[in-house]
């Protein structure tokens, strides 16, 4: 699904905001716009409304840290996922996955069980 989400300057630099109904965050660092997951990697919560600092995006819960452009979070491999993200005529366009719908729950665990860190996780 392609989604125009505004204009790449009036898009933030010092926050992440939600589109697309909330799937995805994206961020303006300097002239390039980012696009993620809107699912933090510690506890699933939200990215949207994290502040952006110094290169890097603070998840507004519990304070995670994620490197920019790359999503990887600080101190760890664990990245969060990117998605692709272009620049149309000065509009924002970002490509998010179909919806996966309604996933058997059994399968959201076990990907997230895939995903989990004992050194990280909580
Ligand atoms: S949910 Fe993001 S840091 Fe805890």
């Amino acid at each position: 699904m392609r989604v125009r989400v505004g204009r790449i300057d009036e898009l933030p630099t010092d926050r992440c905001v939600a589109v697309a109904g909330g799937r995805a965050v994206v961020v303006r660092l300097g002239d390039t716009p980012l696009a993620f997951e809107n699912r933090c990697l510690h506890q699933a919560s939200p990215l949207a409304g994290g502040r952006v600092d110094g290169g890097v995006l603070i998840c507004p819960l519990h304070f995670w840290r994620y490197r920019l452009p790359t999503g990887r979070v600080v101190g760890s491999e664990r990245t969060l996922t990117a998605y692709p993200v272009t620049v149309e005529g000065g509009e924002v366009v970002v490509e998010i996955p179909d919806d996966p719908g309604d996933r058997p729950i059994r399968d959201v665990l076990l990907d997230h069980a895939r995903t989990w860190s004992r050194e990280e996780g909580t």
